[in-house]
């Protein structure tokens, strides 16, 4: 029997639309969640050794490495813009097999502006951008409103909400300052495209593209901007259960399918990517498809807690059941390690 140590964050405070402080946490899972997590994990026939990801972890690590024979990486990390490294680094230094991408990857995929930089070198689209590290420096005039404002390193949609559409300068530099008080690092501002919206989920490696996820905006109560805000994502997907908000398979023709197929294989590439990631997509207005970001580890809601967590979901559609996406999760890393 495999022995897997299961590696997470946990929050204390659901996220909370009003209030930027509560959105610290967003990215780590409550300990209910948690729970049915390691259940599932067992129930797939594994001996499981749960570990919060926090500063004793190493010490965990290290004083259970000759019985651990994978970990299951879900943590995000703690402290500063880097966190999603931290522990794929300690598993390295411990030679403890793990699932997921490498201490770069991780630190990289974190970073929205490193991301997109690889991105670019890459010729792959995403959209144009400038780094306010201060509220007061102004946006070139390459970027018209109305812009979105983001915080560099977070997910989950932390920090993004209505607000965060800002369609003239004051609306920018208040939108800029509170994310850089709230989130200590800097914002990150693009362009806000209204096109379709895709998420795209891998698995493997070599990766197999699983059915593609639309979110359909239009259908969003008046109250809601047209983008996935922390609001939309927790209370009105959560609440709704995704009926109609949510498409997988997504309705798409063959060019643009085969477009977005590609592109996600090439930023699995460039990003050296391993086992499983989520890759988020908007279009602009005549369907030209630019990355936003990448999710790695994505988020693995059990059925328990969410029927919208994205990545399930999209596993479900191909008749990946929660627990056998968990043991393709393990699969995958295990081959890594043992049939070079
Ligand atoms: N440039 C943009 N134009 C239009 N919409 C955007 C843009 N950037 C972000 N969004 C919207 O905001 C949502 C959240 O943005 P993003 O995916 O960058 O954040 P995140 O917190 O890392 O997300 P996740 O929950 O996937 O971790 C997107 O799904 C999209 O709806
Ligand atoms: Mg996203």
């Amino acid at each position: 029997m495999k022995t897997i140590a299961f590696l997470y964050n946990v929050r204390h405070h659901y996220p909370d639309p009003k209030d930027l402080r509560n959105q610290l946490e967003a990215d780590f899972d409550d300990p209910i969640t948690n729970k049915h997590q390691i259940k599932h994990l067992r129930n797939c026939g594994y001996r499981v050794i749960p570990i919060e990801a926090n500063e004793k972890a190493y010490y965990k690590l290290y004083r259970l490495k000759d019985e651990i024979d994978l970990v299951f990486n879900i943590a995000e990390g703690l402290h500063g813009l880097d966190r999603e490294s931290h522990l794929p680094a300690i598993l390295e230094m411990l030679q403890i097999p793990y699932t997921g991408g490498g201490p770069l990857t991780e630190g990289l995929i974190l970073n929205k502006v490193r991301t997109k930089e690889i991105l670019l070198l890459n010729h792959i689209p995403t959209p144009p951008y400038q780094l306010l590290k201060t509220e007061s420096e102004s946006v070139g005039i390459k970027l018209d409103f109305p812009l979105i404002v983001k915080p560099l390193a977070q997910g989950s949609s932390a920090g993004i909400t209505n607000k965060s559409v800002v369609y003239h300068k004051k609306e920018l530099r208040n939108q800029t300052k509170k994310i850089i008080s709230i989130f200590k690092q800097p914002a990150l501002v693009e362009p806000f495209l209204t096109g379709r919206e895709f998420s795209i989920a891998m698995l493997g490696n070599p990766p197999m593209v699983l059915p593609i996820i639309e979110s359909d905006h239009s259908i969003l109560p008046k109250k809601y901007l047209p983008l996935d805000s922390l609001e939309v994502k927790w209370y009105f997907e959560e609440k709704t259960e995704g009926c109609d908000y949510l498409t997988c398979p997504a309705e798409l023709n063959g060019k643009l399918k085969s477009k977005l197929k590609e592109m996600s294989l090439h930023i699995w590439e460039a990003l050296d990517i391993q086992d499983w990631c989520r890759i988020d997509i908007r279009c602009d207005e005549k369907e030209n498809p630019y990355v936003l970001e990448v999710n790695s580890p994505p988020g693995i809601l059990p059925p328990e807690i969410s029927s919208t967590s994205y990545f399930p979901l999209a596993c479900r559609k191909i008749g990946i059941d929660y627990k056998e996406m968990l043991k393709s999760v393990v699969a995958a890393a295990w081959k890594r390690y043992h049939h070079k």
